[in-house]
């Protein structure tokens, strides 16, 4: 979308307004009621998040992968494809992505599920066939493993998804120096926006996600519309924003995701506005932190990243007692975005929209969108992923 700066002013000059932005009223206060008024509203709301809050990332940068292929990987149950995604019109020195793809032996084709990991690619598996990168040993782990029962990759195989998945140091090592990642490569000229709003970590991130999505759509044994992105905490903020911002992903699960993720900004009695700028500056752009304590004047608010989802299945999983997420205003948020489901022709929140520990997720229970929570504290294993796949399941068509 073309920049209208002039719409855009600064956070002083904004109205306050406690209530939550309305999905369906631009800017300008029009009232949006079709599909084809929401697809205007929609590029306004994704223009606004990238000024007031994420920061402008570049377009598609081209690129070009290499695949190594090895069979027979956790003892023999998946397939593994490291496809190095090279950017071929950046300097040969930019980084490269290393993604490595599992796939369950001898299926013809999967969905998907691409994870941002912590740790490096070696750690969501105990298998020394993955490659230890440099940059996963020097901001990652040098053990194989370490993350394993957090990705819970065999499982995911044996429901008959494939799993992808990047080390978010490939692209930027979450400092604030911005020295060391892809951001070097990108002068604010380049970007679309005016100085101030260039992208930060989380952009960036989400960023590589998406570029991770253009290989995988090359790829004969992945599902190309049926690829979920899931990341946990930071990097299921970055999730939650690649799903938004990218209408191949059919899928976003933002686990856990908290302030600038699913939880709103307005009335956020844990990690306010003002915290998460002042501990993690490289997270947004330069214009968010005028919004510390000024949470009212934000012509966004978290709601509205979820909306920009619709009508695509999102699930936001979440622990009962991750209090600093706030999975209170995480819910809120789902709530607020409802209507936009509801006005693209799918049901968003079937009941209350929010199933706990040991409810089922059937149709009946969850369409569209949907919180659940389990009883625990701040973290992803087994039990998540169970809910995940089934509601992966009631979305996705049925599998090889
Ligand atoms: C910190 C931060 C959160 C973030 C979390 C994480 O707690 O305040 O916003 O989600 O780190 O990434 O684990």
């Amino acid at each position: 979308m073309v920049l209208d700066t002039d719409a855009f002013p600064p956070a002083s000059r904004l109205p306050s307004n406690p209530d939550l932005p309305d999905p369906l009223e631009t800017l300008a206060g029009e009232p949006v009621s079709t599909p084809a008024e929401w697809r205007a509203r929609r590029s306004e709301l994704e223009a606004l998040f990238r000024y007031y809050v994420y920061g402008y990332a570049p377009g598609p940068e081209p690129i070009a992968a290499d695949v190594d292929r090895t069979e027979s990987v956790l003892d023999g149950k998946a397939t593994l494809l490291e496809a190095t995604i090279r950017f071929v019109d950046l300097p040969d020195d930019a980084p490269t992505i290393e993604l490595a793809l599992f796939v369950p032996t001898d299926v013809n084709e999967v969905p998907v599920f691409l994870g941002l990991n912590r740790e490096g690619n070696h750690a969501v598996v105990d298998d020394d066939a993955v490659t230890i990168t440099d940059r996963g040993r020097r901001f990652g782990t040098d053990e194989c493993g370490t993350q394993r029962k957090y990705w819970c990759v065999e499982r995911i195989l044996e429901r008959g998804y494939g799993f992808a998945t990047y080390h978010c140091a490939d692209i930027d090592p979450d400092r604030d120096d911005f020295t060391d990642g892809i951001h070097p490569y990108y002068d604010t000229d380049d970007l679309p926006g005016p100085p101030g709003t260039e992208w930060g970590t989380l952009a960036a991130w989400a960023w590589g996600l998406q570029r991770c999505v253009d290989y995988l759509r090359t790829e004969s044994v992945v599902r190309s519309d049926e690829i979920a992105v899931v990341g946990h905490s930071r990097r299921g903020k970055a999730a939650l924003l690649a799903g938004a911002t990218d209408e191949r992903i059919g899928l976003v699960v933002p686990h856990q995701s908290g302030t600038g993720g699913c939880a709103l900004s307005r009335d956020n009695d844990q990690e306010s506005v003002a915290r998460i700028n002042g501990t993690f500056p490289h997270w947004f752009n330069d214009v968010f932190p005028a919004f510390g304590s000024r949470e009212s004047r934000l012509p966004v608010d978290q709601h509205l990243l979820v909306a920009l989802v619709a009508p695509r299945p999102l699930l936001d999983t979440e622990g009962s007692r991750d209090y600093w997420a706030n999975p209170g205003r995480a819910y809120d948020a789902l709530q607020a975005a409802a209507p936009v489901y509801d006005l693209l022709g799918a049901e968003g929140l079937v009941g209350t929209g929010r199933l706990s520990d040991g409810d089922e997720l059937t149709a009946e229970t969850a369409d569209t969108l949907c919180q659940y929570r389990r009883e625990t504290g701040h973290t992803l294993n087994r039990g998540y992923w169970d809910v995940i796949l089934e509601f992966a399941d009631l979305h996705f068509s049925r599998r090889d």
